[in-house]
């Protein structure tokens, strides 16, 4: 079954746990739609996982692009979420709503996600005025990393968890159907998450959220640059792969691989007269 906005809903409605996960290609878009998972994140963390840049900042509408098209190919059934990259939505109304546009129509996304709170209301407006679905993001937000001075838990004041709290209302009125809530306090999450009628997805925010996203290689273990406490490690990926390139490497020197079975042969003699 295909997940949309109304599974979001619905989940929320009915105190169902919603699962989502990034994937930036096609084979882990399909391997992660295979196994169930209600949502696909094409999150601009892919600067990061799969470009080697330092941080968020530098992804380009053209990167979201041409991943979100990757992945929308090897989705059935999970909803698409594009984010929307650093300066993508930040000039007006009109820019976000071009640029979420871009994500639908080249991208084939069915949601696009923003970073920040009130100060995007507008924007968020003009978005979901287009029909594209919405999905809010608050507390750690990436993209503002130079502003925070790093990656560090937010709302850990009254007077910042205040704003947290007011913000996700007014994304929620603004027509987000959904808010990413990144490394805030547990208690703090589960504020929020009463406090709106539309569903909350925590990473790094406890288990009170009404669902949880992480990004692929840090619960595969296949990312070291950067290893959040809350990224639990649901596999060893990353050494079975080194294992298996390894494998590989020594196999190919000691000429082991290729054998007969991963070679082709043609009809007896017919290279005779090949010189
Ligand atoms: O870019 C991303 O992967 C994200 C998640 C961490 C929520 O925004």
């Amino acid at each position: 079954m295909k997940n949309t906005v109304a599974t979001f809903a619905k989940a929320k409605k009915e105190g169902t746990k919603l699962s989502m996960l990034t994937a930036y290609d096609y084979s882990t878009a399909h391997l992660v739609d295979e196994a169930g998972i209600n949502a696909i994140l094409v999150g601009d963390s892919l600067g990061m996982t799969m470009l080697g840049l330092p941080d968020t900042l530098g992804v380009t509408m053209d990167d979201m692009v041409h991943h979100t098209r990757a992945v929308t190919r090897g989705a059935k059934n999970a909803l698409v979420v594009a984010d929307m990259p650093f300066m993508s939505y930040h000039l007006s109304p009109a820019q976000a709503c071009e640029n979420a546009g871009r994500l639908v129509k080249e991208g084939g996304a069915q949601a696009v996600k923003i970073e920040g709170g009130a100060q995007f209301v507008p924007e968020i407006e003009a978005i979901t005025r287009a029909s594209i679905p919405v999905i809010g993001h608050l507390g750690l937000t990436p993209q503002s990393i130079n502003a925070f001075g790093g990656f560090k838990v937010q709302g850990k004041s009254t007077q910042a968890a205040q704003k947290i709290v007011d913000d996700a209302r007014a994304l929620e009125a603004a027509g987000a159907f959904s808010i990413v809530l990144e490394c805030i306090p547990a208690e703090l999450a589960q504020i929020v998450t009463d406090a709106v009628g539309v569903p909350t997805i925590g990473i790094g925010s406890g288990a009170g959220c009404d669902g949880q996203v992480l990004v692929y290689q840090d619960m595969l273990g296949m990312f070291d640059d950067l290893t959040p406490k809350f990224a639990r490690r649901f596999a060893e990926v990353g050494s079975l792969m080194k294992e298996a390139f390894a494998a590989y490497h020594a196999s190919v020197q000691d000429g082991s691989f290729p054998t007969k079975e991963h070679t082709f042969a043609a009809p007896e003699g017919i290279f005779e007269g090949v010189k």
